[in-house]
C-alpha cells in the first residue's frame, strides 16, 4: 500500500537565524516523499518539549547532531513499514519511544519534524494537500485572520524595548487577501515614519522594524500613526495586538522593565497594560504576565477578558492539560498553538481541541526561528483555527507562509478566501 512507510531520514538544514535544525523526511512504499522543518523558539516557556542541541563549540552549541542521530536510528526503525494515515498511532510510539515528559531524550525538534513529515506524507500519500486532508470531512473552511508583528522588540531586538512584538490585525478586512494587502500598507508606513524620525535600527527577529524607541509608549504610538498613516482608522480597520513575553522579564511576581528602568509588582505590570488598553485600540494581549504568574494572570483576564484576547503562550504551552488547567482558573481565554510545543502533531491538535472545549479562541504561531517549511498554514486551515501568528510582513521564512495561504484560498475556489465570521471574536461581539 502507497501509505506505508519505506524509510525516514533526518537531515540537517539551517533556519531563519542561520542555525541549525531537523528536517525529516520520509519515503513511502511508492518511492513519493515528503518532509518537514522544525522551528525554534528564542522566549520559550520552561514546560515545552525539548529543543535538543549538542552543546559544544561548534555553532554556539547549537548543532542538532544528537536529535539527527535519533531520527535516522531509532525513530526510523520504530517507523519502518508503519502507516502514515495513522497519525495518532504513529505520534503515541514517538512519544513512548522517547518516555520523558518533555521529549528531551529524543528531542523535541526530532519528533516535531518527523511528526509533521508523517502528516505530509498521509497528504501525499492520498494526493491532497495537507490542510484538506487535516480537515477531512469538513465543508466550513476559511483562512485565519492574520496577526502581523509591525515592530520586533524584547528578546528578539536586544532589550531595545520590552514588549516583544508590537502587531497588528486587519479586524475591518473583508478577506484574507485584504488583509495582507492592509498589513502591507502598515508595515510599509511604520517603515516610512521610523526612517523620518532616524529611529530605524534595523530588522528584528522575525522581520519587523528594530526601532530605537525611548519607552514601550512611544512604540505604540508610532504604530498607531503608521495605521493613520496609510489610511485606515485605527481600531475599526486595523487593531492593535502585542505579545508581552513576561515571562522574559519577570519572576515570582517581579518584574523588571530595562526601557523604563524600574521594577514593578505583578499588579503595577497589570495596571500600566490596563492603562494601555484603554487608550489604544488594543484587541489581543499574549502572556501580559509570566508563566509563573498564574493568579496575576487571572486578575487580568478578570479585568479586560470580556474586551481583548488574553492570549496564553508561555503559560500553556500548547499542552491539553495545562490549557484546560488554565480555563478552569480563569486565566487567560485564548491559546496559543505552537506544534514544536507540544512535540507532535496529535499532541497539537489535543491542545488546539482543549482551546475550542473551554470556549477560547485559538492563534496557531510559528516561532521566531522559521524555515521555508509551511505546515502551520495547513494546520491552521484544517484545523478550523481562526487566527494565524507567523511573524512579520518580511523575509522569506514569513512571507512564504502567508503567499500559502492565499493558495489554499483559490484551491478553496474563495477569491481572496473567506475569513471566521467576524461575530466569532471578542472585537465583533
Ligand atoms: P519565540 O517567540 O518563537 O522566540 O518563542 C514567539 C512568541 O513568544 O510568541
Ligand atoms: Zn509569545
Amino acid at each position: 500500500m502507497s501509505s506505508l512507510i519505506k524509510s525516514v531520514r533526518g537531515r540537517r538544514v539551517w533556519d531563519s537565524r542561520g542555525r541549525p535544525t531537523v528536517e525529516a523526511e520520509i519515503t513511502l512504499a511508492d518511492g513519493r516523499t515528503a518532509r518537514a522543518i522544525a522551528p525554534a523558539g528564542a522566549s520559550t516557556g520552561s514546560a515545552e518539549a525539548i529543543d535538543r542541541r549538542d552543546g559544544g563549540a561548534a555553532f554556539g552549541g547549537l548543532d542538532v547532531q544528537g536529535a539527527l542521530q535519533a531520527v535516522n536510528g531509532e525513530i526510523a526503525a520504530l517507523l519502518a513499514g508503519r502507516d502514515v494515515l495513522r497519525q495518532d498511532e504513529l505520534d503515541a510510539a514517538l512519544v513512548a519511544l522517547d518516555g520523558t515528559p518533555n521529549k528531551a531524550r529524543l528531542g523535541g525538534n526530532a519528533l516535531v519534524a518527523t511528526s509533521l513529515a508523517i502528516a505530509h506524507a498521509a497528504a501525499v500519500a492520498q494526493r491532497l494537500p495537507l490542510w484538506r486532508h487535516l480537515g477531512a470531512g469538513r465543508n466550513d473552511v476559511f483562512l485565519p485572520l492574520p496577526e502581523v508583528q509591525i515592530f520586533g522588540g524584547g528578546a528578539h531586538a536586544g532589550r531595545r524595548v520590552d514588549v516583544q512584538d508590537f502587531m497588528i490585525i486587519a479586524v475591518g478586512a473583508t478577506d484574507y487577501a485584504q488583509a495582507l494587502e492592509w498589513t502591507a500598507e502598515v508595515y510599509r508606513a511604520a517603515g516610512r515614519l521610523m526612517t523620518e524620525a532616524g529611529l530605524l535600527a534595523g530588522v528584528a527577529d522575525e522581520g519587523g522594524w528594530w526601532p530605537a524607541f525611548a519607552s514601550n509608549e512611544a512604540a505604540l504610538d508610532f504604530l498607531l500613526r503608521a495605521i493613520e498613516r496609510a489610511g485606515y482608522t485605527p481600531g475599526q480597520d486595523v487593531a492593535i495586538s502585542l505579545d508581552i513575553a513576561a515571562t522574559d522579564f519577570g519572576r515570582g511576581g517581579r518584574y523588571r522593565l530595562a526601557r523604563d528602568a524600574r521594577e514593578i509588582d505583578s499588579d503595577g505590570l497589570a495596571e500600566m497594560l490596563l492603562g494601555w488598553l484603554a487608550r489604544y485600540p488594543i484587541v489581543a494581549i499574549e502572556d501580559p504576565l509570566a508563566e509563573d504568574d498564574g493568579e496575576g494572570l487571572r486578575k487580568f483576564t478578570t479585568a479586560a477578558g470580556s474586551r481583548v484576547e488574553v492570549v496564553a503562550d508561555d503559560f500553556i504551552c500548547t499542552s491539553a492539560t495545562r490549557i484546560s488547567a488554565a480555563a478552569a482558573l480563569g486565566a487567560c481565554n485564548t491559546a496559543l498553538i505552537k506544534p514544536n510545543q507540544a512535540g507532535t502533531v496529535s499532541e497539537t491538535l489535543a491542545a488546539l481541541r482543549a482551546a475550542q472545549d473551554a470556549g477560547w479562541q485559538s492563534i496557531v504561531s510559528a516561532r521566531s526561528g522559521e524555515s521555508e517549511d509551511v505546515s502551520v498554514v495547513h494546520l491552521a486551515v484544517g484545523w478550523g483555527a481562526k487566527q494565524l501568528k507567523v511573524g512579520s510582513f518580511a523575509r522569506s521564512e514569513r512571507m512564504a507562509k502567508w503567499n500559502e495561504g492565499l493558495r489554499i484560498a483559490e484551491a478553496l475556489g474563495q477569491g481572496g478566501g473567506d475569513l471566521p465570521p467576524r461575530e466569532s471574536f471578542p472585537w465583533g461581539r
